[in-house]
């Protein structure tokens, strides 16, 4: 019988977020290659063509050349097993980027070292504080210009409000940078020993005095609580700073955590088999209409063939084919533990932030929804499928694939998503799969805010925004505005109202 305890006690289960072109896949590349598993998962950027090609289920990825599907990469390192949660980043950014953070324990933030927090960056560590989730930085592009350490540095600290702690530091800047001291270790890591009286290594005796002076030492408390992160330095292209980085995340990168239901906390070590649904991919088998719940498995151990309960609607639901996703591969997964990551096939029975227990009556309060960014009319080519349209757009937005706002007016139904892919995957799949054929048509909003309060208060307030009211598909009221500066201005005239960018599922 293996050991449940030693096996999620070495389960690191992480994903990499940055801002586009920043060198997320070049550092998975050479990650997966320290990894060792390299060979298994083929190159993560096919060769010769820009953006990444993983797998090809649907036409647009295929046109376009992204991944719509979010794989898990799996390898052992330094005695760990290390799931890699993948997050769609170009054009491929989604809701989905935002739910695969919901099920991971920790997260590695690349930042390109001339250019510092950007938006993106800003926006997924957003959702990781959500949980705490604790992150580890990696500056990269260290061979290049970049800005001055210590402003950056500053500048994490104070735009992420996260206290920062160097755990390497550069040898040498740009063309002269050859490789890093490791702080933690009191040792070097490069591929040539350096003089002393060397300019860099001169300059980092002087840089490490001041790092001594004015940042904090390294807490392991604060780091798993998300207040502290560890930075490494780094040239992912040069393969410099990775393995630290592997090192520190199998050293103390945290291992499955406990996870919030609405009425206990689940420990990882439970015996009891629990597991949280994430994410559902559609057609990844254009001829069949099945479908692929990503579940977190949150505690115990899950294997094929089980009987779980489907918590939502206490009905029993077997196992029988659960996958293990590999990059382009996968196969099935006959024992999976707290923390891994197992793809169930179905036929739309799960649903993202659905339970699944062995027995337990419990439900994990995990993947909220996201205010969508983007707002577009629907606009239907024939009026006389307007009965199909409603039903087809209730279900994919039951699955996840757009969020759906019926106007309080009775005008056309709105849509919302964080990423434009996400309309292209809505058109694709209502031609493909429900013969109906749409348009989007823009509106003047751009920003969404879920709205709640006292319910005369609400009721005025809707009464007299009802042009910018709408219902989601809970039928709760979500007010919609043009800008930031007229949120604000609504937000500020009402104060007894609370206006929520997160909703809860469930
Ligand atoms: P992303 O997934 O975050 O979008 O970034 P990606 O790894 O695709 O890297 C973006 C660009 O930055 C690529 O160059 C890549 O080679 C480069 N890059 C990544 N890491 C480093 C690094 O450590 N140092 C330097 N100097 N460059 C780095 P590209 O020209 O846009 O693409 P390609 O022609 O190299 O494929």
């Amino acid at each position: 019988m293996t050991d449940l305890v030693a096996e999620i006690s070495r389960r690191r289960t992480f994903a990499i977020i940055s801002h586009p072109d920043a060198g997320k896949t070049t550092l998975t590349e050479r990650i997966l290659r320290a990894g060792g598993a390299i060979q298994l998962a083929g190159n993560v950027r096919a060769k010769g063509e820009r953006r990444r090609t993983r797998s090809d289920w649907m036409g647009i990825e295929r046109d376009r050349g992204i991944s719509v599907v979010t794989s898990v990469m799996t390898f052992e390192y330094g005695g760990c097993v290390f799931n890699l949660l993948d997050t769609p980043g170009h054009e491929d950014f989604s809701e989905d980027t935002y739910r695969t953070l919901t099920a991971v324990d920790s997260a590695v933030m690349v930042i390109d070292a001339a250019k510092g927090i950007e938006e993106r960056t800003r926006k997924l560590f957003e959702i990781c504080r959500l949980r705490d989730i604790p992150i580890i930085t990696f500056i990269n592009k260290m061979d290049r210009e970049s800005q001055d350490i210590f402003s950056l540095l500053d500048e994490i600290s104070s735009s992420l409000a996260l206290d920062v702690t160097p755990a390497t530091w550069p040898v040498g800047r740009a063309a002269q940078f050859v490789g890093t001291y490791d702080i933690f270790n009191k040792r070097f890591l490069m591929e040539e020993e350096l003089p002393q009286s060397d300019e860099r290594i001169i300059q980092l005796g002087e840089e490490l005095e001041l790092v001594e002076a004015a940042l904090p030492p390294f807490d392991r408390e604060s780091f798993d609580a998300g207040h502290l992160t560890p930075v490494f330095f780094g040239s992912a292209m040069k393969e410099i700073g990775v393995t630290s980085l592997l090192d520190a995340l199998a050293a103390f990168g945290p291992s499955p955590r406990a996870q919030e239901t609405e009425t206990r906390k689940v420990n990882a070590d439970e015996e009891q088999m629990t597991a949280l649904i994430f994410k559902i991919q559609a057609n990844m088998d254009p001829n069949h209409r099945d479908r692929i719940a990503f579940a977190r498995v949150c505690s115990g151990t899950l294997t094929r063939g089980m009987r779980v309960r489907h918590v939502r609607s206490g009905k029993q639901f077997a196992l029988h084919t659960p996958q293990f996703f590999f990059a382009r591969d996968r196969q099935l997964a006959e024992e999976a533990f707290a923390g891994d990551v197992v793809g169930i096939p179905n036929h739309g029975t799960l649903r993202i932030g659905d339970t699944l227990t062995e027995r337990e009556d419990i439900r994990f309060t995990g993947v909220p929804h996201f205010a969508p960014e983007i707002l577009r009319r629907v606009r239907l080519d024939d009026a006389m499928k307007a009965k199909k349209l409603r039903q087809a757009l209730t279900e994919l937005a039951e699955e996840g694939v757009v969020q759906l706002f019926r106007p309080q007016d009775g005008a056309a139904p709105i849509v919302g998503v964080v990423g434009t892919l996400q309309l292209d995957v809505l058109q694709a799949r209502l031609q493909g799969e429900y013969g109906v054929s749409v348009g989007f048509d823009t509106t003047p909003f751009s920003l969404a805010r879920w709205i709640t309060g006292e319910r005369g208060l609400l009721e005025k307030f809707i009464g007299a925004n009802r042009a910018a009211i709408v219902d989601d598909l809970d039928g709760d009221p979500v007010f919609l505005s043009g800008s930031s500066f007229m949120m604000q201005r609504s937000i500020d005239a009402n104060p007894e109202l609370k206006f929520h960018a997160i909703k809860q599922i469930g």
